[in-house]
């Protein structure tokens, strides 16, 4: 039986997080740029939406570029700009034949003005597909998103229109760039580091964490199966015992 059969169909994770890692030290390896690792991660990303789409997963989160990414040399950061723009460009037409929304989460605001200008494009064009939804993070990190939301809602509170009781949780995640969005049940790390990362620490409280030391460019379908598999035999409590479930 491959592992693509092992898969339970009525168990897949409606959204699954991952954060692509060690595009730089798979291209070390090689005696290459780093660059070059990232123009092999586009292809890794290709693997991880056709796999999804596939297995019928909703939502798909790619941390395509944190905020401290921003303090790599800037050799570095306009390649992955250029990456970024080219691959949405060439992309956009099969996302949308295959039904496939692009969403992004992240100040993306802080993003070159081509590169806003593009994703608004694929953004819009996408909103009507309803298969499943790719949300890249960029200029991404919990703590700006989390202090990000924090002024915007003092800011409404201080305009009334809400009292402090009204505050909960769902009243704060409102606020929060992945708005409308269900938290993930699954989240992957590539390449061996065991950390978040500053990556989605609202959202990933109850998720289950998958690490691989597959670093991100050899990551394929056979990979995500894998970490779907893994994810299946997990038991899932939420706080409570077994024998409440
Ligand atoms: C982490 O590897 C990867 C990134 C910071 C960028 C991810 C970008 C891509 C996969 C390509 C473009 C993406 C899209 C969505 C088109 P690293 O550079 O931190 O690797 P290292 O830890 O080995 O140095």
């Amino acid at each position: 039986m491959s592992l693509k059969d092992s898969i339970t169909k009525n168990n897949i994770p409606h959204h699954i997080a991952i954060i692509m890692d060690g595009n730089g030290r798979w291209a070390k390896q090689r005696g290459t740029q780093r660059i070059f690792g990232h123009r092999n991660g586009v292809k890794a990303v290709r693997e991880a939406i056709e796999a999804s789409a596939e297995l019928g997963v909703k939502y798909l989160t790619l941390y395509a570029f944190s905020t401290e990414n921003w303090n790599r040399p800037k050799i570095e950061v306009d390649a992955l700009m250029s990456l970024l723009i080219n691959t949405i460009k060439t992309e956009t037409e099969t996302l949308i034949k295959n039904n496939i929304a692009l969403k992004t989460i992240g100040d993306t605001q802080s993003l070159p003005k081509a590169v806003q200008k593009k994703l608004h494009e694929v953004v819009e064009h996408s909103s009507k597909c309803t298969g499943l939804t790719v949300i890249l993070a960029l200029s991404y990190s919990s703590r700006w998103e989390i202090t990000n939301a924090a002024k915007r809602l003092v800011q409404d509170f201080s305009d009334k229109k809400f009292a402090v009781e009204d505050i909960n949780e769902d009243r704060f995640s409102s606020y929060l760039t992945t708005d409308g969005i269900p938290d993930p049940e699954l989240m992957i790390r590539t390449s061996g580091e065991y950390r978040i990362s500053n990556f989605m620490m609202w959202q990933l409280a109850y998720t289950e964490l998958y690490f691989t030391a597959t670093l991100w460019p050899d990551f394929d379908k056979e990979e995500l199966y894998k970490a779907i598999v893994d994810y299946q035999k997990r038991e899932r409590r939420y706080g409570k015992i077994s024998e409440q479930l």
